[in-house]
């Protein structure tokens, strides 16, 4: 899936008030193609595997406990530049930073319940789609 796709999940926090269907409506406004879709709960292992790379920062275990909390909607989304231009559409970590207009200036609450996920490389896209679907599930 190099250069054209990216991984994301919509985080506990916006499942639990109701914005999955806003949050996919913006995603495929904006131009990205959903090429796997589904709702899941991450188990404690899940969340610290997927997080592993933050497992020294002390935001950590706040952060196994939120992803783990509630479902959580996984995807893998299409786009020319898939990665770079998702993580614009989502805006800043902390949605006190994040544009106008980004999923995160309008879903998010804070620097930690942040309502959705976006990969930061397509390295960490393809590994982070491979955690979360199996190959028959991705289009
Ligand atoms: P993400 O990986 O979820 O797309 O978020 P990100 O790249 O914008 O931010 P990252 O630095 O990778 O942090 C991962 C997630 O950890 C939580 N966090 N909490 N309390 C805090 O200071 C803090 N900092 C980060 C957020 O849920 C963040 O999205
Ligand atoms: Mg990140």
């Amino acid at each position: 899936m190099a250069g054209n796709r990216t991984f994301t999940m919509i985080k506990p926090d916006a499942v639990e008030k109701g914005h999955i269907g806003g949050i996919l409506e913006q995603i495929t406004a904006s131009g990205f193609k959903i090429v796997a879709l589904k709702m899941t709960q991450m188990t404690q292992a899940d969340a610290e595997e997927f997080y592993a790379i933050h497992k020294e920062r002390p935001f950590f275990g706040e952060l196994v406990e939120f992803m783990t909390r509630g479902p959580i909607v996984s995807a893998v989304l299409e786009k020319e530049n898939a990665v770079e231009d998702f993580r614009t559409l989502i805006g800043a970590t902390n949605p006190e930073d994040a544009a106008e207009g980004t999923i995160r200036k309008k879903y998010a609450e804070s620097v930690g319940e942040n309502a959705v996920h976006g990969s930061d490389s397509d390295e960490n896209a393809q590994i982070e789609a491979a955690f979360h679907f199996s190959g028959r599930e991705i289009f």
